[in-house]
């Protein structure tokens, strides 16, 4: 039983693994996230038709609240009703994670915050906000009732990009909604991988009371209806105004056909926006800004009309502008505005012009750089997975490694100046696998505590769980488990097997000496060596790839083994298990021709030594665990009697082409009679000191010879 729940976890575990994409984009991609709704249900939000989903799915961190009734609002959008808050925990961020984005794509992504007294404290926060790994803007709420939306332009260096929330020590962060809407890459060219744009203001002139979303704009914008009727009149139009062609904004119509221009035809057009400190981060210089400017000409002019005007800012001319009749056209900057606590711009007609000025749209940028590279994205997915299994939820948020100052406890991170950094340890030293009497003196002596190198944390992880059910089990049935090495089972209940030399009934193809020789051209490449030999590549002759594991002849010993192996091998048959083509025994040669592994083992692939192979990505890492825990399994669950390995190691799982995994070499493996195996030895220990099975390991026998190796080294 204790086996099999094991077994349950593991599923489990690669199943967390596989299931990280369930939150979706919608068809548009786009993702809308009420944070802090209850339940599991989404709604259709009335001003856009858009479904928005609870949150979930995207954060494991934080507690839903409603707002206090007196700011609740039927006039706001539903996502303010309540939010999603961070009390102090054991880390200072909290974040969402927006996943199935596509790498390098352009996206805007939206939070949206409106305080309401929901903790009951009047108190509001302020927090910084971050889009990835990369700060976003300080968001400092000074009135309960008033929504502020942050909102940025970015290139998403990875597949998902997450949004966290950090507390600075000022109040608790708290967020209503996110929003997540996907660009074209040539809109807005002032975003790109190392810079992102943040919003500022994004302003529709004329009308008073429509703000313009989805559906009228197809990106979602969210245009703010503005006029300040004592200065200026609206201008507007039903017909389209089209966007031109590689238009890089694609302001859409609904904005574009209405206007502003002064009353008094001589007077000019006046906007300004202060320097905000609390968009840079603390204790960086105020931040630079882009002006993009929209104009169509909405009437027409006819005859000598005309509609000149300059642009300036802060006295200083940008750019004359003569705007196309239902046409969209834009004018920006590139390079940030910076150095100024005000910025002025103003728009006065030429003196040719027979017209005021007009404005259609003004959206204003401050920049922030993007150049923190988030960790490699699949040691996040794989590690993500593991947190997500092992609920280490208070402390492992965000990044794991980026910022430096943030990175996750327990983890080890590599920083290389051109790439991502790398997730390259977990646990180290594995403080918590220190189990009773199998605790290791202080002296320095080996532990039992089964320690693998740092690479490998998904299969550390999967023997711990393992181990700890067997542990379980010991209390209960300890004496069934006890192991002679030594004494070979007679028979079994598969009864016409037995293990003697000489015996070997093989239903496997056989080859002769001969027959090797042509498959392996002669033995001419060798794939590998292990204790009874070489292992040389071959192929048959329908095209196969083979394997053939040929018995060193000066080797005198070992027979017994390969035979072992080969008896064991036709007998069992699973995925996850190399198989068996066919055997030699040839004179005086023996050979066993196995299924070829193109990948080799999976300590190739993990140990780093060979610069051919690549890097495992963790999702990887962890299924290659299943599966040979699967293999495993079936070896003591699935065979009758059931086999014991006695050498699993990562030079013993081999890799193939899909990197499947399946568990090779079988020479050291024993059949396990629980009925008649109870004499206790203490005089070999087979297999490859930290590598034995787990059921081997934790029997009495075990301890026994642990304790004495101990002592007698
Ligand atoms: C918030 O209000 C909704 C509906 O009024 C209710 O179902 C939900 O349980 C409330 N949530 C909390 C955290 O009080
Ligand atoms: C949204 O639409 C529903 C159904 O039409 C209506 O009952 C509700 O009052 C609307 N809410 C708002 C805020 O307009
Ligand atoms: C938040 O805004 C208020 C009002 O503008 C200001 O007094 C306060 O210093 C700001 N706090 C931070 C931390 O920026
Ligand atoms: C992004 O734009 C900035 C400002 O124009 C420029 O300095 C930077 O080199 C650009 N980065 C990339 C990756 O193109
Ligand atoms: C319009 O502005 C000009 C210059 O600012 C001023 O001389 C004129 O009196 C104004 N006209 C009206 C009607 O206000
Ligand atoms: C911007 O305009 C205001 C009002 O006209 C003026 O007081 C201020 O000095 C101007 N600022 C700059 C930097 O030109
Ligand atoms: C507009 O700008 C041009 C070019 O700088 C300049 O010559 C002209 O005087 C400006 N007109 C007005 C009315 O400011
Ligand atoms: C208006 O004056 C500018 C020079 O200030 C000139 O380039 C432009 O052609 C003139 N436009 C018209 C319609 O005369």
């Amino acid at each position: 039983m204790a086996a099999r729940s094991c077994l349950h976890l593991l599923i489990i575990l690669a199943a967390g693994v596989l299931q990280a994409a369930r939150a979706q984009p919608d068809s548009n991609g786009f993702i809308s996230i009420d944070c802090g709704l209850s339940g599991t249900a989404s709604y259709v939000d009335n001003a856009t038709k858009l479904s928005y989903s609870p949150d979930a799915a995207f954060t494991d961190a934080g507690t839903n609240n409603n707002i206090s009734v007196e700011y609740f609002s039927p006039a706001n959008s539903r996502i303010f009703d309540n939010v999603r808050s961070f009390p102090s925990g054991a880390a200072p961020r909290s974040c969402y994670t927006l996943s199935s984005l596509v790498a390098g794509l352009k996206y805007l992504v939206r939070a949206n915050f409106m305080y309401g007294n929901y903790d009951g404290l009047r108190r509001p926060p302020v927090f910084d906000l971050y889009a990835g790994v990369n700060f976003w803007r300080t968001v400092n709420i000074t009135d309960a009732a008033a929504s502020i939306t942050a909102e940025a332009i970015i290139v998403v260096p990875e597949d998902s990009m997450q949004v966290c929330l950090l507390n600075t020590g000022a109040g608790t962060p708290f967020i209503s909604g996110l929003d997540l809407r996907p660009l074209k890459n040539s809109l807005y060219p002032q975003a790109n991988a190392t810079q992102g744009l943040v919003m500022v203001d994004r302003v529709n002139y004329g009308p008073t009371d429509t703000f313009i979303r989805y559906p009228d704009d197809p990106r979602d914008r969210g245009w703010r209806p503005l006029i300040d009727t004592t200065r200026y009149v609206e201008v507007s139009t039903t017909k389209t105004v089209q966007n031109v062609a590689k238009d890089l904004f694609e302001v859409p119509s609904a904005v574009m056909q209405t206007a502003i221009t002064p009353r008094n035809a001589s007077d000019s057009i006046e906007v300004y926006w202060t320097a905000d400190p609390s968009a840079a981060s603390a204790g960086d210089p105020p931040p630079g800004y882009i002006a993009i400017m929209h104009f169509s000409e909405l009437q027409l002019v006819q005859g000598n009309a005309v509609r000149a005007f300059n642009i300036s800012l802060n006295d200083e001319w940008l750019d004359r502008m003569m705007p196309d009749y239902l046409y969209a056209d834009a004018d920006y900057n590139t390079v940030p505005f910076r150095g100024s606590n005000r910025y002025n711009l103003t728009f006065r007609a030429t003196a040719n012009s027979t017209m005021p000025p007009i404005i259609n749209a003004l959206e204003i940028f401050s920049v922030i750089p993007t150049t923190n590279v988030p960790t490699y994205a699949k040691d996040v997915s794989g590690i993500t997975a593991i947190k997500k299994q092992y609920e280490v939820k208070q402390s492992w948020m965000g990044d794991p490694c980026v910022p430096k100052t943030l990175a996750w406890d327990w983890l080890t991170c590599s920083y290389a100046i051109s790439s991502s950094p790398t997730i390259t340890g977990v646990y180290e030293n594995n403080p918590d696998l220190c189990i009773d009497d199998t605790c290791p003196s202080p002296n320095g002596k080996p532990k039992l505590a089964i320690y693998i190198s740092v690479p490998i944390v998904a299969v550390t992880m999967i023997l711990v769980l393992v181990l700890f059910c067997l542990l379980r089990r010991k209390t209960k049935g300890s004496a069934n488990n006890i192991v002679n090495p030594h004494s070979e089972p007679t028979s079994h209940s598969h009864g016409s097997d037995s293990y003697g030399h000489g015996s070997i009934q093989l239903e496997n193809r056989r080859f002769t000496y001969k027959d090797l020789q042509m498959i392996t051209n002669n033995f001419e490449q060798v794939l590998g060596k292990g204790g009874f030999g070489y292992v040389y590549y071959g192929i048959l002759e329908e095209g196969t790839q083979v394997a053939v594991k040929l018995r060193s002849q000066s080797s005198n010993q070992g027979v017994k083994e390969f035979l072992r192996e080969a008896q064991i091998l036709t007998r069992i048959h699973h995925k996850n298990l190399v198989s068996m083509i066919g055997y030699c025994k040839d004179g005086e040669y023996m050979a066993l021709v196995y299924e070829y592994m193109s990948e080799g083992t999976l300590e190739e692939h993990i140990a780093g030594r060979d610069r051919n192979k690549r890097n495992l990505t963790w999702t990887e890492r962890l299924r290659i665990a299943l599966e040979s825990a699967q293999g495993l399994e079936y070896l003591h669950k699935g065979c009758s009697p059931p086999l014991i390995h006695r050498d699993v190691k990562a030079t013993n799982i081999l890799l193939n082409m899909k990197l499947e995994a399946k568990i090779a070499d079988f020479g050291l493996s024993k059949a396990f009679n629980h009925d008649s195996d109870t004499h206790v030895s203490t005089s070999i220990l087979v297999g490859t000191p930290g590598y034995i099975d787990p059921e081997y390991v934790i029997s009495k026998f075990f301890f026994i010879y642990y304790i004495q190796s101990l002592t007698t080294k």
